[in-house]
């Protein structure tokens, strides 16, 4: 179907759009006024004419003001969501919790699981699962099949006790569907023997509204069933949500219909309502939940969480399941066997579509790896949410943070436990997995994030949106800044996508790439104007704090490589090397999508890309005779250190915070000392020539392990660079100062692969690193991943094991395309 298309006439809408004119300062002169020379009438109008001034000058800066939180004005990409999506509208669309589900609505019911285990659990409801928490140190969880649409399977392991949560979808009726989750409890084979048989789990369905829900819940009371949830909302009609234990003894159930505060504080209002119960006074007590609680002091008086607890001996599970008034003649309802049937009949599907997707098994894998892979590729699919709200965002002329609008997005997530929320840099690299398992997914999530672009061409890069997100975040990384970039890996996807769909592009694709394009074009623009740097040609990344004195050096948030040693002391004439090359590749491929759309404007980006991509120019930036280096430039010295302050004899014990000391003046150099990621971005992002001598070195030079090779990857700073796992300040551990990133990683690999297979001086060499790297990466993650139950934000460059935050499912999953070498 590719091609098809006619070819649009450099349309008026791609340029119209960029300037919403502000008419608050267009004062038209009145011409009306009679010249006279008389002085009252002089002074009058000169006083006109200031009191004209003040009010543009007012109405400029209010004008101003509003800029960072005005929409781009335009089509939005995302032209069908919410019911017009049916097969999208249900999903675990809430990657913050263990299990739940909701919808695709900016005020989705939200449902999902709690559970505890009675025997353990502690007082202040310490033992309560919900959210995914690094402190509830789970052995491990993650979806290990999970298809993006129509089911997921997911294992949890809870000290001695195994949960497994699944789903499956059921379409029909007006309301989006229908679905079953299946929730089974059992004691891990190797533990059999230790435990208690009677130990008892209990598990927590619950649903809740949010504020702005229009609808109600209730508890349904049957003398025969257990309690369910029945309700009705805007979207969803009216509903049943019933529950069909499966296997087990149940010992008891209980209820709770309640106001919560908040979507946030779910957990805190169950565990306000857990009593003890006994049936006599000799009998065992149980925890209970407090049925019908009305709390004082709330507003809002109809129930807006209903939760249904069931507790029982193991083995136990229970089927959930929600019907929608709409579907009427449903032929059978989709619990028990019939579930199981159909639940297998999703994974045989799944493993038959991953393999002719990433064919690990025809490359040789074996089981192990290929169920690793799948579990990598299924929590990055299973942990995309739908997340609805307003950032926090400034910019110079707003005196304090204000709201951008309020506005949904639909996105993955680096991290369902420490991360579960949108991040700029990191969705460009989940992208180049997504959209190889499902291209339509990928394009909705990138059409969400450009409808995030405002009026200047700003996306802002951490997106906090909702409740539940805004509970995850500490509060200095709310506010979002207009001046801060982050970079642009869309164009990454976006590449990707061309290169392999070009063919297969539908006349929808190819429309939601039409809506698009103006949006990317003002994004490029933004990046062009905003984070320019001092000599043409060059770029610097904006948000570092010049007058810092804690810092040994001060952090580049935006660049994406938090703690990576830049110049020691920010200043406006410093350039980075690394977003020269991102613009690089922003201009070549934004040229290309012009291309394939017949926009004239492609011109100006091939001119710009042939421009940067001119190894001379980047050469004469950037490149070191005396260290045969790639590097930024910038005012510098490597004489720093982090000192304690002595402080004054009245306040001996006192512990000052540590400084920062320069032992010597810094000069305008090449910040050349230092060698690691940044230095070989030009390699990373395919900017050299394949003849370039350059290219040799940097290929000899990442694989020396005396620089950044090891075992398990390249490290992100060499040992010998002054600040290799040093400490910017002494609350700040190193982040990338050594540790081993699989998304750059990826990168080197990507371009391994590339100046292998391109003709030139150094294929050879390229292709043997390649095989190494390759192997050492993915060998190290898979390992890791068998050994502690989790894939990590980063690995340790000595042994390899995993660090940071976990399961870290985001980018560090692009091992499997690593191992299916699509790149
Ligand atoms: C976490 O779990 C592991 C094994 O499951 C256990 O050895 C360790 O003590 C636990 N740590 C904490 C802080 O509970
Ligand atoms: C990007 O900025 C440079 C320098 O200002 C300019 O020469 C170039 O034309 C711009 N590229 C595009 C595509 O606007
Ligand atoms: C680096 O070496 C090249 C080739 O010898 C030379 O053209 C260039 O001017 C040198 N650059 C600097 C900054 O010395």
């Amino acid at each position: 179907m590719a091609r098809q298309r006619k070819n649009l006439p450099e349309s008026s809408k791609e340029t119209k759009s960029r300037n919403s004119s502000s008419s608050n300062g267009s004062s038209s002169p009145n011409t009306k006024i009679p010249r006279q020379k008389n002085v009252f009438h002089f002074w009058k109008q000169l006083v006109l004419v200031i009191v004209l001034g003040v009010a543009i000058i007012f109405g400029y800066m209010g004008y101003l003001e509003t800029r960072v939180n005005t929409p781009f004005d335009n089509k939005k990409v995302v032209a069908r969501t919410g019911l017009n999506v049916p097969e999208q509208f249900w999903g675990s669309y809430r990657p913050g919790v263990y299990f739940g589900l909701k919808t695709r609505h900016p005020h989705s019911m939200v449902t999902g699981l709690m559970w505890y285990f009675p025997k353990r659990l502690r007082p202040g409801g310490d033992g309560i699962r919900h959210w995914c928490e690094q402190g509830d140190n789970l052995s491990k969880y993650g979806w290990l099949q999970h298809d993006g649409s129509s089911f997921g399977v997911q294992d949890i392991e809870d000290g001695p006790f195994i949960l497994t949560t699944s789903f499956v979808k059921n379409p029909g009726g007006q309301n989006g569907g229908e679905w079953t989750a299946r929730i089974s409890v059992d004691v891990i084979n190797k533990y059999k023997d230790m435990i208690d048989p009677t130990e008892q789990v209990s598990i927590i369905w619950y649903a809740a509204l949010d504020a702005e829900t229009e609808g109600f819940i209730a508890p349904t009371n049957s003398a025969t069933e257990v309690t369910g949830i029945r309700g009705e909302t805007s979207s969803l009609g009216e509903f049943k949500m019933k529950l069909f234990p499966q296997t087990g003894e149940i010992d008891h159930e209980s209820f709770l219909s309640t106001v919560s505060p908040g979507l946030n504080l779910l957990k805190e209002t169950v565990i306000s309502a857990l009593r003890l119960a006994q049936d006599n006074p000799k009998g065992p007590r149980k925890i209970i939940l407090g049925g019908q609680i009305n709390p004082v002091g709330v507003e809002r008086k109809d129930p807006n969480f209903v939760a249904i607890q069931v507790t029982a001996k193991l083995p136990f599970s229970i089927d959930v399941v929600f019907e929608s008034k709409t579907v009427v003649n449903r032929k059978d309802k989709l619990v028990g066997e019939l579930y199981s049937e159909s639940l297998e009949w999703h994974q045989s599907r799944f493993n038959q579509r991953f393999e002719d997707t990433f064919a690990l098994k025809s490359k040789g894998y074996n089981q192990k790896q290929i169920n690793f892979a799948q579990a990598a590729l299924s929590n990055m699919i299973g942990g995309i949410g739908y997340f609805y709200g307003a950032s926090k965002v400034q910019s110079f002329y707003t005196k304090e943070p204000i709201n951008y609008w309020r506005a949904p997005l639909y996105t993955a997530v680096p991290s369902r436990s420490f991360f579960p929320r949108g991040f700029l840099w990191d969705e460009g690299f989940h992208g180049l997995l997504i959209s190889q398992w499902d291209l339509d997914i990928e394009l909705d999530i990138i059409g969400h994030w450009f409808d995030l672009i405002n009026v200047e061409g700003w996306i802002p890069r951490e997106q906090i949106l909702g409740l539940e997100a805004v509970a995850k975040v500490p509060a200095e990384f709310v506010v979002q800044w207009n001046t801060n970039a982050n970079p642009p890996t869309f164009f990454l996807t976006l590449q990707y996508i061309l290169d392999k769909y070009e063919e297969d592009f539908t006349n929808e694709r190819l429309a939601m790439l039409e809506r698009l394009y103006p949006r990317l074009q003002a994004w490029f623009q933004w990046f062009n104007n905003t984070q320019i740097g001092p000599v043409a040609g060059s770029y610097r990344w904006r948000g570092r704090d010049p007058l810092t004195d804690r810092e040994l050096n001060p952090k580049t948030l935006t660049s994406g490589l938090d703690d990576f040693p830049r110049a020691s002391h920010p200043t406006e004439l410093e350039r980075h090397i690394d977003l020269y090359c991102w613009m690089a590749v922003a201009s070549s491929t934004m040229a290309r999508l012009g291309i394939i759309l017949g926009r004239e404007s492609f011109l100006k980006y091939q001119q710009t890309a042939d421009y940067l991509y001119n190894n001379e120019l980047m050469d004469n930036l950037h490149w070191s005779n005396f260290s045969e280096r790639y590097a930024d430039y910038g005012l510098h010295t490597d004489s720093v250190k982090l000192v304690r302050p002595k402080s004054l004899p009245r306040q001996q014990n006192q512990n000052l915070e540590m400084i920062r000391t320069v032992s010597k003046q810094p000069e305008y150099r090449l910040v050349d000392s230092t060698f690691g990621y940044v230095n070989v971005f030009p390699f990373l992002l395919q900017i050299l020539e394949p003849n370039s001598p350059k290219l040799g070195k940097i290929l000899t030079d990442i694989r020396d392990p005396n620089l950044i090779w090891t075992d398990y990857g390249l490290r992100s700073l060499s040992k010998n660079s002054p600040l290799y796992m040093k400490r910017n300040t002494e609350h700040d551990p190193p982040y990338w100062r050594g540790q081993i990133w699989v998304n750059i990683n990826f990168l080197a690999v990507k371009a391994l692969a590339h100046y292998s297979k391109t003709e030139g001086a150094y294929q050879d060499q390229a292709k043997k690193v390649y095989e190494e790297l390759r192997k050492n990466v993915v060998d190290n993650v898979i390992r890791q991943y068998y050994k502690t139950g989790y894939i990590w934000e980063q690995y340790n460059d000595k042994t390899g094991e995993g660090s940071g935050c976990r399961p870290f499912t985001g980018w560090t999953a692009l091992s499997v395309v690593m191992m299916s070498e699509h790149f």
